[in-house]
Order: structure tokens, then sequence, then C-alpha cells
């Protein structure tokens, strides 16, 4: 089945929390909506571990396989993605919050055909907006849930009120840890959080590692505490190698998929992304899948 055709089944439930969010009945939302939009987040506990690399090359090869593909630059703090790309998008989605642009407006294309949208600070603002505002925006959102068949939300660390609403908002999320003992303590700390959603499937990307074994060992630890004192086992989607090119592509600010598509990296990449999207793995199907429905809940999170 095709990441566009799957989804369909999803889309009472989608409607349901959609108008639970906005208090109003879905056919004043009426939008047609071709697809629902897969919305996987990318974490971790400790910083500087790899979100960024493994979001906008995971985006770049997913959006090469054929899938239309959204980075969503969820990173309050610092502008990661667009760093990452070389692109300085002018306008954030509290813009269209506001009322100022469309979400059309403020895409930025990036490389390849993916496209970026900055989130922008002032997310807490969002548990604040009136009915209407609030209405406008998600109805807003069905321009990209009919055009996107991925979103890849690029989060900060750590366990902030933010973080955490991104995290809790998704039905799927990718942890990323190193080796260093203080990535997978703080890596397991999110997942701990996170196991409290029965319906969320969560995945581990080891990075920085030699091989696959090395990656296994580290992913082994966390899964034999997350069995032990969680009753959830997050899946081993895969490792990246520890690699130079990773450093030079972000100097340059090219993706290492662009600039090196042969090299070791590049290849586990790849790999990762056809695990995540094409296996028989990809095809059990989260709840609450769609693009309003994630934002829906953000804001729901955000408020609460
Ligand atoms: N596989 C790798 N091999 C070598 N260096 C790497 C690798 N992955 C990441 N790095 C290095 O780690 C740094 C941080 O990577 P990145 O910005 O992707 O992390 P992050 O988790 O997004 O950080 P932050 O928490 O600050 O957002 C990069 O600048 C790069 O130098
Ligand atoms: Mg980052």
């Amino acid at each position: 089945m095709s990441l566009t055709e799957r989804g369909v089944g999803m889309r009472d439930q989608a409607d349901r929390l959609r108008s639970l969010v906005t208090g109003t009945d879905t056919n004043e939302l009426a939008q047609p909506i071709s697809r629902d939009t897969r919305v996987i987040s990318i974490t971790s506990g400790k910083g500087g571990v790899g979100k960024t690399t493994l979001a906008v090359n995971l985006a770049l090869a997913a959006q090469m396989s054929g899938l239309e593909t959204v980075i969503f630059d969820a990173d309050l703090g610092l502008a990661n993605v667009d760093i990452a790309l070389g692109l300085f998008p002018r306008y954030n989605l509290m813009h269209v919050l506001q009322g100022e642009k469309s979400i059309k407006e403020i895409i930025c294309p990036g490389p390849q055909g993916v496209r970026i949208i900055a989130g922008g600070s002032g997310w807490a603002e969002l548990a604040n907006v009136s009915q209407q505002q609030l209405n406008n925006f998600i109805t807003g959102l069905a321009e990209l849930d009919s055009s996107a068949d991925l979103i890849i939300v690029d989060t900060g660390a750590g366990l902030a009120h933010s973080v955490l609403s991104f995290l809790h908002a998704s039905s799927e999320i990718i942890v990323v840890t190193t080796p260093e003992p203080t990535a997978i303590t703080d890596a397991y700390a999110v997942i701990k959080l996170m196991s409290q959603q029965k319906d969320k499937r969560i995945h581990v990307v080891v990075n920085r590692v030699k091989n696959e074994q090395d990656a296994r060992i580290v992913y082994s630890k966390i899964e034999r505490t997350a069995s032990r004192f969680l009753g959830t086992t997050p899946s081993f989607l895969g490792w990246l190698p520890e690699d130079s090119l990773v450093t030079q592509a972000i100097i340059s600010q090219q993706p290492v998929l662009l600039r090196c598509p042969d090299s070791r990296v590049a290849k586990a990449i790849r790999q990762l992304a056809d695990t995540l999207f094409f296996s028989d793995h990809a095809d059990v199907e989260p709840v609450g899948v769609g693009l309003r429905s994630f934002f829906g809940r953000l804001v729901r999170f955000l408020g609460g």
C-alpha cells in the first residue's frame, strides 16, 4: 500500500480530533483533501547529536524517492535547517497564525523540490489565540495536507515544554543518540516520557558509530532498559557512521546526501529512508496521521 493510499482510513479519526480542537463541526472546515500527511518528529535528549543532519538528509532522501516532503524547523532556539541548507526564510508559521501570511507564502523552496517551513519563536502564544485565528490556521493547513506526503519536524533537544508538545503531537518520533553515555541516558529520558502514549511509534537512530554492530550495542542498552522499566520497545531504525564529510557538508551548507552521494553516510541515510518509508515496517499505520491532526494536537499540548 502506498503512503498516499494509507491514512485514508484515518480520516474519520483525524476529523474527530480536528473538531475537538477547533470546537467546530468539521464541515465548516471543508477543504478538498486528497491525502493525509505522515508527520515524523526528530528529537534527542542531548543536543548536538545529529538531529538536523538527519532531518535534512532524510527529507531529501524521501523527496528523491518520490515522496513530496516538507521540513518543519521547530527548533525554536536556533534556525537550524535554514543554516544547513543555506536558506534564509523571511517568514515563519507565526506569521500564518497572526494572519499576515498564508501557508503557501511562508514555504521556502529547498534543493530537489523539498520544501521548508520555519517555525519561528512564540509558539506558546498558540495557546492564547482566538478560536477564529485557530480555525483559519488549521483550515490553511489543508493546502499542505493535500500536497505533502511527509513532514519531517526538526525539534530542539531536551525536555522543554515546547519540544514535548511537538513530540506528544506526533504519532511517530525518531530519537537520535550517539554512543556517548550522556546522549544514551538523555535519549532514554525522552523515550520514557513518550512511552506513556501507547499509540506512538518510537524509532532510535544511532549516529556517529563505526559500524552496525556498535550501533546495535547502543540500541540494545536503550531497548533493554525500556522493555524492563517502560514495557515498551522502541524500534532500531538504523545508524549513521562517524564521517568528517558530515562536518564539511555543514560548513559548506550543502546536505551530505547531495554533496557526497556515494559516501558511506549518504548510503546509510538512503538505507534508513528505505526502512522508514518503503519496508513492511513502514506499513504499520500509526494513529492520528495527518497534518491538521498533528497541529491540532500540538495546540492542545501547548495549551496544556
Ligand atoms: N555522522 C557524523 N559524523 C561526524 N560528525 C557529525 C555526524 N553527525 C553530526 N556530526 C557533527 O555534529 C554536529 C551537530 O550536528 P547537528 O547540527 O545535526 O546536531 P543537532 O542534534 O541538530 O544539534 P542541536 O541540538 O544543536 O540542534 C555537526 O555540526 C557535525 O559536526
Ligand atoms: Mg539541530
